[in-house]
């Protein structure tokens, strides 16, 4: 609520404020195959726009005279208190969008005590994330590799590295159909040093011939071989929890049986997401599917969302609607490309004001009494 008592960006290069902005802006920053890499989807982009859109059905009605003077949008999850109920969304590859990568966006995180997630792809391996973190708090997203061993070896470093919990995207067993990286010939994965995690990883290494200094082509093309897993079952979770203590989380999670079977397999929490809309274009939008998982789930285990967040009134219709919490994924690489460590602070630090001032604004004192009765959808009686 700072930024507007001084009346003034607290940025003297006068960083952007909306969404919108900080898009353009990374527009101007970065080349055709980075910028796509960002702001595409898979196919023609509609579900990617209909997370967006999805919002608009869902309405907030203000409450009034409820003094929210002193407001509090802390969150607790798996036993520990975070200070706002956003996170970094896990996004690969950061050292193609600024010389910063994931270590900018890691910082600006702990700058600010939210998570951040490191993704199995990152640039840099997940250790030196750790170490520029500190003791601030972060997750790890795990892709599930075809290779148990190497499996096994990223759950085992992310434990070793203070990770406090393991996002497994499971709507990821292989690469989506985007028209816009084709199109740029752009296949950022395969850019030499975007394999940190893996380059460096013992299980990964033990498999190579020559390292991935000495011949990156046949690294790289290992890789792609291992990368994901089409073989997965339900049954196959018992693997993970053999192998990891820390609480596990299922990303992608869309349809209601697969939520009821995230139960069933008892895992510790659920992502509601469609990965921002990069792997089925069609897919139903994440805030509508939000409401059938939570409806299966209850308060059973924690229902996280993420894809389409931008604003703090879509985090208050994301709450309202039984989330958690949410990940913040395509503005804060916005503000990364377009101020590296400082950009992803600005982004994240603008949302959660714009939260706080709207929570007020409708009437609440905390995000804990946010639930159905604060929306309504066209034909619903208040
Ligand atoms: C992603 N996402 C993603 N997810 C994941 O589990 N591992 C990853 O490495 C990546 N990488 C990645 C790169 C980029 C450039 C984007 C935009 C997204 C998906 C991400 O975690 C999240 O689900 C979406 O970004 C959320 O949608 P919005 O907020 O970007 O619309």
């Amino acid at each position: 609520y700072s930024i507007y008592q001084t009346m003034q960006n607290p940025d003297p290069n006068r960083l952007p404020i909306s969404y919108e902005d900080w898009e353009k802006e990374a527009r101007k920053k970065l080349e055709d195959g980075p910028f796509y890499y960002i702001a595409g989807g898979a196919g023609g982009e509609r579900t990617m726009d209909s997370n967006v859109s999805g919002f608009n059905r869902w309405q907030i009605i203000p409450r009034m005279l409820n003094n929210v003077d002193e407001r509090d949008l802390s969150i607790e999850l798996f036993g520990q208190t975070y200070p706002s109920p956003s996170m970094l969304a896990p996004i690969g590859v950061q050292s193609i969008i600024h010389e910063e990568g994931e270590i900018g966006s890691a910082k600006a995180c702990a700058e600010l005590g939210i998570p951040y997630t490191t993704s199995s792809a990152s640039s840099v391996p997940m250790e030196k994330i750790a170490e520029a973190m500190g003791d601030a708090p972060r997750w790890f997203q795990l892709y599930w590799s075809r290779d148990p061993e190497i499996t096994a070896s990223f759950l085992k470093r992310a434990d070793a590295s203070g990770y406090s919990a393991i996002v497994v995207t499971l709507d990821t067993p292989m690469m989506a159909w985007r028209e816009e990286d084709l199109k740029n010939v752009y296949l950022p994965f395969l850019i030499g040093e975007g394999l940190g995690n893996y380059f460096t990883d013992p299980a990964f290494l033990s498999k190579l011939e020559k390292s991935p200094k000495e011949d990156p082509q046949s690294a790289i093309m290992h890789w792609t071989q291992i990368f994901g897993n089409t073989g997965l079952t339900w049954d196959d979770i018992s693997f993970l929890k053999e192998h990891t203590n820390l609480p596990i989380l299922l990303k992608g999670i869309l349809h209601p049986d697969d939520a009821k079977l995230a139960l069933d397999y008892g895992v510790d929490g659920v992502i509601v997401s469609n990965h921002g809309g990069r792997q089925v274009d069609g897919a139903i939008s994440a805030i509508d599917a939000l409401p059938l998982v939570k409806d299966v789930v209850g308060d059973k285990i924690p229902v996280l969302m993420d894809s389409g967040i931008r604003r703090g009134s879509d985090i208050i219709k994301a709450m309202s609607l039984g989330a958690s919490a949410v990940l913040v994924g395509r503005p804060a690489m916005y503000g990364l490309a377009v101020a590296g460590q400082q950009g992803v602070k600005e982004v994240m630090r603008n949302m959660l004001a714009d939260l706080d001032i709207t929570l007020g604004l409708i009437g609440k004192r905390t995000v804990k009494d946010l639930g159905p009765s604060v929306l309504k959808t066209a034909g619903d009686k208040v």
